[in-house]
């Protein structure tokens, strides 16, 4: 039976490598759609969590855990642990190591995968990377590691989009960009991915597909870095960036509305754009000048944050030494659990080497979530004797906002959620 026919009867075996933020909604929504699906997750503490049917994805409850799990799902360490896949699905990390790319991650998963790659069947790379890496690095590693040739398998590469808590769009109704290194390979991306979500959208080439992805994001980037440095100057000329971005957004065609923040953080933004900007620097040895002006305004949103709040202190006569600030939100953006590469940790690290004592507080990063050694999550109802300042640094729903507006003698709003309320203080 071919493997198009095995997707569309559902009697293919699904391995997803890497079990995070991307791996894990694409595994219970195959195990949903009538697949056997094996996740394989390194992380053991992660492991046993999902064993235990305990989510840590926002996007997927216990109980969709617990369903995946009744309908075939099953968390292992090792992908030689189960029956050989027909499809493998590779969503594992790739994070810079020193300002550059490392495909470390990828390369072992991909070690992993040539043990047990047999003839026919099909890879399929979805981690954020630079256009050249499925053809160029996964391809060989495959080959090399399974003993088969290209076209013995199949290969492609479909950016994941997922948004982390979007109410709106996640993986089912977000259309999917499919590629593959020949034409069966992407036909099958295209039907596996087919018959997980409403819309698949095949490109020509596994880079275009990658290329997509990066685009998407560096996008964000520099629009995000666009206002972020507008929010800088209207500030100095005593305008207000949130009414402007408001009244700018009226426009029906050929404006989208970016709004100014602490900085950019999670596994996106801070990375992907250095990812394209290393492989055009590698390829053409040109500046990719728009990602470096970017990462350089986003980077120092936190130092402007600390700026303004050092001021806003001054203005009361107060030294930021022995200060008492309240940090409100470590998560980087509003309703996630996510810290990874949050401005809100630059913001308090630097406030507490200018000798602030800092309390952090984020109603949505639960008591058992890892955090940095150096941070230590309290409830605002744990708030008690004299506070100087808090610093409003991600909007979650969580937060009761007119008791923040009421609560603190002096707030400093970067995400612009006590507009409409009274409270002492200013907007970023
Ligand atoms: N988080 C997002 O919003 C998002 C959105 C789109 C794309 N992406 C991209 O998707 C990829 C994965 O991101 P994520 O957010 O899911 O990361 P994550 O860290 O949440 O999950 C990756 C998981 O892979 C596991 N892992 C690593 N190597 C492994 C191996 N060899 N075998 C088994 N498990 C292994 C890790 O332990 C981890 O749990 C990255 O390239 C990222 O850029 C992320």
């Amino acid at each position: 039976m071919s493997l198009e026919e095995l997707i569309r009867n559902r009697t293919a075996i699904v391995a997803v490598i890497g079990q995070g933020y991307v791996g894990l909604p694409v595994a219970v929504r195959a195990a949903e759609v009538g697949f056997k699906v094996i996740g394989v997750e390194s992380n053991v503490s992660r492991l046993e969590a999902l064993q235990s049917c305990v989510s840590f994805v926002e996007d997927v409850s216990d109980e969709a855990l617990v369903n995946a799990t009744s309908l075939g799902y099953r968390a292992v360490a090792n992908l030689g642990d189960a029956p050989v896949p027909d499809i493998i699905v590779i969503s594992v990390p790739t994070p810079l190591k020193d300002g550059l790319p490392d495909l470390g991650f990828i390369r072992e998963a991909a070690l992993d995968v040539g043990e047990v790659l047999v003839k026919g069947a099909c890879v399929i790379l979805e981690s954020t990377t630079y256009p050249g890496t499925t053809e160029e690095f996964l391809l060989p590693i495959l080959c090399e590691r399974s003993g088969l040739d290209r076209g013995d398998f199949l290969l492609g590469y479909s950016p994941e989009r997922i948004d982390p808590g979007n109410p709106n769009f996640g993986l089912v109704n977000t259309p999917k960009v499919v590629s593959g290194i020949d034409e069966d390979s992407s036909e099958v991306v295209a039907a596996f991915f087919g018959a997980l979500v409403d819309q698949v959208v095949p490109v020509a080439s596994c880079a275009e597909a990658e290329m997509t992805k990066l685009l998407e994001n560096t996008f964000r980037h520099v629009n995000i870095a666009l206002v972020n440095e507008l929010a800088r100057f209207s500030a100095d000329l005593g305008v207000d960036i949130w009414r402007v971005i408001d009244a700018a957004s009226t426009k029906p065609f050929g404006f989208m509305r970016f709004t100014p923040g602490p900085g950019v953080g999670g596994h996106c933004l801070p990375i992907d754009p250095s990812y394209l900007a290393w492989q055009v620097r590698q390829r053409s040895g040109q500046p990719f000048r728009f990602v470096e002006l970017a990462n350089d305004i986003n980077d120092h949103m936190p130092d402007y944050v600390v700026e303004r709040v050092v001021a806003m202190l001054n203005d009361e006569r107060k030294p930021v030494k022995d200060s008492r600030i309240i940090a409100l939100g470590l998560a980087y953006k509003a309703n996630s659990s996510d810290w990874r590469e949050s401005p809100s940790l630059a913001v308090v690290r630097k406030l507490r080497e200018l000798g602030a004592e800092v309390t952090v507080c984020d109603p949505a990063i639960s008591k058992s979530t890892p955090v940095p050694e150096d941070i230590v999550i309290s409830g605002v109802d744990a708030i008690s004797g004299e506070v100087d300042l808090a610093v409003v640094l991600t909007a979650h729903d969580l937060f009761d906002w007119d008791w923040v507006a009421r609560s603190f003698p002096l707030i400093l709003d970067t995400r612009n959620v006590l507009r409409g309320r009274e409270f002492l203080g200013e907007w970023l």
